[in-house]
């Protein structure tokens, strides 16, 4: 079994066990039609008031000085490891209702679902998401002109995950280390607070 893929306590559908998010990636395009799809993906999540609060601004590595001004916008740390990444995308969110410029509570929770639908359609596909929350946003308003009442609020890597073995120490320590994730009856509960719902109690056979 993948030492990434997550051994989990009840069942659920193996793309979603499958998906982690690299730090190393194999240095090989993505198609138009791959990325198409994934974005198209991200079209159909569910959002408040059907808003459709996200936005992306896109770059492959193909052309270079689009790629570095994307890149620009990741903090340091982020920059390290996406750079090897065939496509970066940041991921803007509308902050204010379109019809009645109110604030939209659920923009934020929206880019979310819509992140996690391109990363199921890219699972699919057999590519890779790591997202990221490290990044600049007043550099990346400054670089795209985006306008006050959106905010660029997460990026996204995409491509092919490298094999481990291929990568420097620093990266592939990350990428072979299992996942982890908490219990349900850490984060399930009915009727108050940290009460574990009765339902986290058992486990499936
Ligand atoms: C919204 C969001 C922001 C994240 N920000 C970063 C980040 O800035 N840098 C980073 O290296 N990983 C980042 N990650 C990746 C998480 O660390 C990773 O998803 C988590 O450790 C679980 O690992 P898995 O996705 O492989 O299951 C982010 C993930 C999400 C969903």
């Amino acid at each position: 079994m993948n030492i990434k893929q997550a051994k989990t306590d009840h069942p659920i559908l193996t793309l979603l066990a499958e998906r982690w998010s690299p730090y190393g990636f194999e240095d090989r395009p993505v198609s138009e039609t791959d990325l198409r799809s994934l974005f198209e993906a991200a079209r159909w999540a569910a959002s408040s008031y059907n808003e459709q609060p996200w936005n992306y601004l896109v770059a492959t590595r193909e052309n270079l000085p689009e790629f570095e001004r994307l890149i620009s916008c990741l903090v340091e740390a982020n920059q390290a490891w996406a750079k090897t990444a065939p496509v970066l995308v940041l991921g803007v969110v509308s902050l204010q209702f379109a019809k009645n410029k109110k604030d939209n509570r659920a923009a934020v929770h929206d880019l979310g679902l819509a992140a996690g639908n391109l990363s199921v359609e890219a699972t699919v596909r057999g590519l890779s998401v790591h997202q990221m929350i490290g990044i600049l946003p007043d550099k990346a308003r400054e670089v795209y002109g985006i306008p006050e009442h959106c905010e660029a609020w997460t990026a996204m890597a995409i491509g092919y995950k490298a094999d481990p073995a291929t990568l420097p120490d620093s990266l592939r320590e990350r990428d072979v280390t299992p996942r982890q994730r908490k219990p349900l009856n850490k984060f399930v509960f009915t009727g108050q607070w940290g009460k574990a719902s009765s339902l986290t109690l058992t486990k499936d056979n």
